[in-house]
């Protein structure tokens, strides 16, 4: 197996006293998409400043492409992409102007310039902005030029830290349509606490809580792992006697009303389940409901993700040694 990325025990406190990174040990295989996930402050942007050795770590070690990151390792930072939250990009340039600027930077010849920012201007789709200045952009237009200055080098790992924040709907989408569209050869190591987002472009997430790597492996694992047992029915019908009675049902954690017709059950996770649903089933007859549909969710990783932590916070200490 070859890690692009690979930490042990790393360690970052800020002040003598705020444990931002918590004794990680992350390792990110070649040409991955690697989702890194948690909720705001828990360690993120540390972690990705430590990787590009911008801030050096209080213990523990980091490795990029198999050699030791340090403030020295000009020579790895070549190789890798960074995108930052929130890039803040020179008002007076334009896209042509500041991608061919990041490219002196990189020691790029004229040609080789002109070539990649042409190509780069058009698949972020900013080719009827090229000679525009940068202010006045939306946030949408900083990130995708951003993500194109990232991409000037043609980096074999690119470190994105939470593209998709403070964009609108539409801006999430095209984002993320642009990071799943890279050249498959790079790896990618994408922040971001939108568990959506990661579940629809990464192939493997990291989940850092508290400075802690809690989980980490294949986005398929993770929800085989936490799988919950939920069913999701929609009916047609009186729905009130149905959930007045639904909750007398043996082996059901909880339900929920989705609307006027769906309904969402949870069930206790054990032997119990077949015959939860039977009599659930069951209750849709005496009730003269009619089934619509009846789907059970595996992909609720928002769930999974919160079962997660819960998790780790009732093993408490006992995870610290
Ligand atoms: N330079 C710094 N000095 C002191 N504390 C910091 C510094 N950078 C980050 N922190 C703290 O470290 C923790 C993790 O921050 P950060 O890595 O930015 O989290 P995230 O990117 O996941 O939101 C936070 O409590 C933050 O306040
Ligand atoms: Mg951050």
């Amino acid at each position: 197996m070859t890690y692009v990325v690979e930490t042990a025990n790393l360690t970052k406190i800020f002040g003598g006293k705020l444990i931002a990174v918590n004794n990680m040990d992350l390792e990110v295989e070649e040409g991955t998409i690697y989702g890194f996930l948690g909720p705001n402050g828990a360690g993120k942007t540390t972690v990705i400043r430590l990787l590009l050795g911008l801030i050096m770590p209080t213990a523990g070690s980091i490795k990029v492409f198999g050699e030791k990151m340090n403030l020295n390792s000009a020579h790895l930072r070549k190789r890798i992409g960074y995108l930052p939250t929130d890039p803040k990009l020179p008002n007076k340039m334009t896209p042509i102007t500041y991608l061919d600027f990041v490219g002196k930077l990189f020691s790029q010849t004229k040609d080789q310039r002109i070539s990649r920012l042409s190509k780069l201007i058009r698949s972020v789709g900013l080719l009827p902005s090229a000679s525009r200045e940068v202010k006045g952009f939306s946030t949408g237009m900083v990130t995708r030029l951003g993500l194109a200055a990232s991409l000037m080098n043609d980096p074999d790992l690119l470190l994105l830290d939470e593209p998709t924040s403070g964009l609108d709907p539409a801006g999430r989408k095209s984002t993320l349509d642009l990071i799943e569209e890279l050249d498959r050869e790079k790896t990618i190591f994408v922040s971001s606490h939108i568990l959506s987002d990661i579940d629809r472009i990464c192939t493997h997430v990291g989940i850092i809580n508290e400075g802690k790597l809690i989980y980490s492996g294949s986005i398929k694992e993770m929800k085989k792992h936490i799988q919950s047992n939920v069913l999701r029915l929609e009916l047609d019908g009186d729905m009130n006697t149905f959930c007045d009675r639904l909750a007398s049902i043996g082996g059901m954690a909880a339900f929920e009303r989705r609307g006027n017709f769906t309904v969402e059950i949870s069930f206790v996770s054990d032997t119990s389940t077949l015959k939860a649903i039977q009599d659930v089933l069951g209750l849709i007859v005496e009730c003269n409901l009619d089934l619509i549909s009846m789907n059970s969710s595996t992909s609720r990783i928002e769930d999974a993700f919160l079962k997660l932590l819960e998790e780790e916070e009732s093993r408490g200490f006992t995870r610290a040694v």
